[in-house]
């Protein structure tokens, strides 16, 4: 396979809560191994969007395929492709960080033995070896996020969904998470990463699609949109969608 083949294909989604529009029509493909950022402020409709990439809403229209598998039509075979770490923490306060991905591999069919050894990989993975047999109700939010993190990668994904991994964390478990994304793409995970960070968009993200109002309001690299507006080497991704919505992203 050569490193610009597509393994995520979104077409014409459409999804709507109560007559609103979350998502109007976005379309976008993610390369093999490429870490694809949805950067836009909050209501944009990432989440929703990740959601139906994700198996868990269906979409009003359009179609998603991931690894060649439809989404809509051969829901089993994707959720075996990829992990999901979703906005809200889910974690069992009172287990260790072990116990709780012991759990959550058995959940996704590993058996005891395979779910222990994925356990201990994965927290080493995320930064966390040192702290498995610790409960998780004494952990920073940026260290719970990390397990999260390390849950979605129990059933070895060849995609990774994170939904605003670094909101509300400490600047250590932020590059922590840096880390762990880069080094998971570099070892040819595909990742989908969602956040309204400009900055951490352009340090980390191959491409970008920015969302605004349910709509994706422009899609390249980042230096491919900054260079739109401007010298790449002095603009910033923020007077990006400046330009292009008239009003701030920080808003
Ligand atoms: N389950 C839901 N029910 C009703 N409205 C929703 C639901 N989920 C999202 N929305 C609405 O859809 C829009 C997009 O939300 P969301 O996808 O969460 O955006 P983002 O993740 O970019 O902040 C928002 O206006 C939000 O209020
Ligand atoms: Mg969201």
């Amino acid at each position: 396979m050569t490193a610009a083949q597509d393994f995520l294909t979104a077409s014409s989604l459409h999804k709507a809560f109560d007559g609103a529009q979350a998502v109007d029509g976005v379309s976008f493909t993610i390369r093999q191994g490429e870490i694809f950022g949805l950067l836009g402020p909050n209501g944009a409709g990432k989440t929703t969007t990740i959601r139906m990439l994700s198996t868990v809403l269906q979409a009003d229209a359009g179609d998603v395929t991931i690894g060649g598998f439809s989404v809509g039509r051969q829901g089993d075979e994707v959720r075996r492709l990829i992990g999901v770490c979703p906005q809200e923490l889910a974690l069992y306060p009172e287990l260790s960080a072990s116990d709780n991905m012991i759990f959550f591999g058995r959940m996704a069919g590993l058996s005891g033995r395979e779910a222990k050894a994925a356990a201990r990989q994965n927290l080493e993975t995320v930064g966390l070896a040192d702290r498995a047999k610790d409960k998780v109700d004494k952990f920073s939010g940026g260290m719970k996020r990390r397990v999260n993190i390390a849950i979605a990668l129990m059933n070895r994904p060849r995609m990774l969904f994170l939904d605003e991994p670094t909101v509300g964390i400490d600047p250590q478990s932020r590059n922590h998470i840096f880390e762990t994304v880069e080094s998971l793409r570099d070892g040819g995970m595909t990742v989908l990463y969602t956040t309204h960070y400009m900055e951490e968009a352009d340090r980390l993200c191959d491409r970008i699609g920015i969302m605004d109002h349910g709509r994706l309001i422009s899609l390249g690299a980042p230096r491919e949109l900054k260079a739109r507006i401007g010298d790449p080497d002095q603009v910033t991704l923020e007077s990006v969608f400046l330009d292009l919505t008239g009003r701030s992203l920080r808003d």
